[in-house]
């Protein structure tokens, strides 16, 4: 992983306890940010905590519960004293037919995927503000860009409102020097997708459109984010920007 100078920031990471989240808080670190660990899973954002050193800490909250989204931004600039980037990463992904989905997954989709960016881009966006700037990075999906993917309804309507949500924000928040980006990753092996990747047939059919012929890993996912993060992107706002081994060229 490349470095660049984060010495002075402080980032918040969502949903960073395993997969992509935690190579994102990896690479932040490793390039000096302080870094806090969100995750709904305690566990887990101990762990990676743990790991990263450095003044990480761990703070477990639902991002898809509007209160325990602001409280989760609030309780991190009050132990740290700023904020300068936030990572909005966790998510989920039901699977199931349009006429077999509950509501319930539906909703939790929505809240998750979508809806959390804009509870902790609220909050963070204060802060940001009040500081003269920051950067905010939305984990969205190629799924988002229209590309079909069969039974994920909730996941691919989340990841497109994702994409619509980061270019309004990356519109609102340029006159407080706030940038605000999108990444969207390919097939990724983390555990999102360890189960279609153990079906030999989808594996298969995911690879042949790949043009660099193989799947991609959390810090290639974590590297564009880095970027994003730093000021090699000053004049970069408002973009969603593919991380997939050349699978979508928009
Ligand atoms: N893996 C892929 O192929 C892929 C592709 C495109 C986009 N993405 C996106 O990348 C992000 C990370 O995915 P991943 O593959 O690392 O998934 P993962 O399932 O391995 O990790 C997701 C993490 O988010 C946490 N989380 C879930 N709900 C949460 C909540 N309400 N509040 C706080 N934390 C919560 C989980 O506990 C978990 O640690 C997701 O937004 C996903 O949609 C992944």
């Amino acid at each position: 992983m490349f470095t660049v100078d984060l010495s002075d920031k402080m980032a918040l990471v969502t949903g960073a306890g395993r997969g992509i989240g935690k190579a994102i808080a990896a690479a932040l670190a490793g390039s000096g940010a302080v870094v806090a660990v969100n995750d709904i899973d305690a566990a887990s954002a101990e762990r990676t905590a743990g790991e990263l050193g450095r003044g990480a800490r761990a703070f477990p909250a639902d991002v898809g519960d509007p209160g325990a989204a602001a409280r989760l931004v609030e309780d991190v600039t009050a132990r740290y004293g700023r904020l300068d980037i936030l990572v909005n990463n966790a998510g989920i992904e039901p699977k199931a037919p349009i006429l077999e989905l509950s509501v319930a997954d539906w909703q939790r989709t929505l809240d998750v995927n979508l809806s959390a960016a804009f509870y902790t881009s609220q909050a963070a966006g204060r802060i940001m503000r009040a500081a003269g700037g920051g950067a905010i990075v939305n984990i969205a999906s190629i799924a988002g860009h229209n590309i079909p993917l069969p039974n994920r309804s909730s996941y691919v309507a989340s990841k497109a409102g994702l994409i619509g949500f980061t270019r309004e924000c990356a519109r609102e928040f340029a006159a407080y020097g706030i940038r605000v980006n999108a990444v969207c990753p390919g097939v990724i092996e983390t555990e999102m997708t360890a189960e279609s990747r153990s079906n030999a047939a989808q594996l298969e059919k995911w690879l042949a459109d790949i043009p660099q012929g193989r799947l991609g890993q959390p810090p290639d996912v974590a590297g564009l984010v880095l970027f994003l993060c730093s000021d090699g992107a000053a004049y970069l706002t408002g973009q969603a920007i593919n991380v997939d081994g050349g699978k979508v060229m928009l």
